[in-house]
């Protein structure tokens, strides 16, 4: 489904469905942003190709052509997509800062779009639960986010590991995203659940890839 899309939909072909998705999932955020500021949001699922990296990538885009400054950082270790996405090398990036002295400005990587910058995962480690629960992470993480208004987390999906768990305590809010007939709704009920557990703040869900005869395919907030 969708490989005639190109992932970026917000940049090149805009249907006017997808695009307005994405809009009101930016209007929905900045309605959660009042009264404190939500800068560090995550996204993530239960399973794997439920559209993580495709709504990360395009509510950035859709966020930056709003005039705000954001930055999307590859936090999915497992299976970094942001990089082929953005067509950018995946070095240096998320790993690269957490692992050695680095310089912020060192792991951002430019999109061409000029408010969005992309940080990729960087080369990936035979340990990544404990690199993103080390104390680096968290300073690489409030680093991005006093370079940016927005900072944007493409996570792991939830019941496969736990890296999405750990990092929802760091950041102002979770994304859930729900691709309808990929997974079971067992498997959403347990990854809401892993995330409230640990008390993650789930700014909504978004419903990604339903279709109609009217509007093939788009992502819904709610
Ligand atoms: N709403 C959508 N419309 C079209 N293609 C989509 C949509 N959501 C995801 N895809 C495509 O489905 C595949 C899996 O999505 P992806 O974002 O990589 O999933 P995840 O990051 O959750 O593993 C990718 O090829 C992506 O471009
Ligand atoms: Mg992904």
């Amino acid at each position: 489904m969708g490989s005639s899309i190109s992932p970026l939909i917000t940049m090149d072909r805009k249907p006017a469905y997808a695009d307005e998705s994405f809009r009101s999932i930016r209007t929905q955020l900045d309605f959660l942003s009042v009264p404190s500021p939500i800068k560090t949001v995550l996204v993530t699922s239960a399973v794997a190709e439920s559209g993580k990296s495709f709504v990360a990538a395009n509510l950035a885009m859709v966020m930056a052509q709003s005039g705000r400054d954001v930055i999307l950082l590859d936090a999915d270790l497992r299976r970094p997509q942001l990089h082929s996405i953005f067509q950018c090398s995946q070095s240096p990036g998320l790993t690269t800062a957490i692992s050695k002295p680095t310089l912020i400005e060192e792991i951002l990587h430019e999109t061409p779009v000029s408010q969005l910058k992309i940080v990729p995962s960087g080369p990936l480690p035979p340990n990544p639960v404990e690199l993103l629960a080390s104390a680096k992470a968290r300073d690489t993480l409030d680093q991005l986010s006093q370079h940016a208004n927005l900072v944007i987390l493409d996570c792991a999906p939830a019941i496969a590991v736990t890296d999405p768990i750990l990092l929802s305590r760091y950041v102002d809010g979770v994304l859930y995203i729900v691709r309808p007939g990929h997974n079971s709704r067992k498997a959403d009920r347990r990854a809401i659940e892993l995330l409230t557990q640990v008390h993650a703040r789930i700014l909504g869900v978004v419903i990604n890839g339903m279709r109609n005869e009217a509007e093939p395919v788009y992502p819904l907030a709610y």
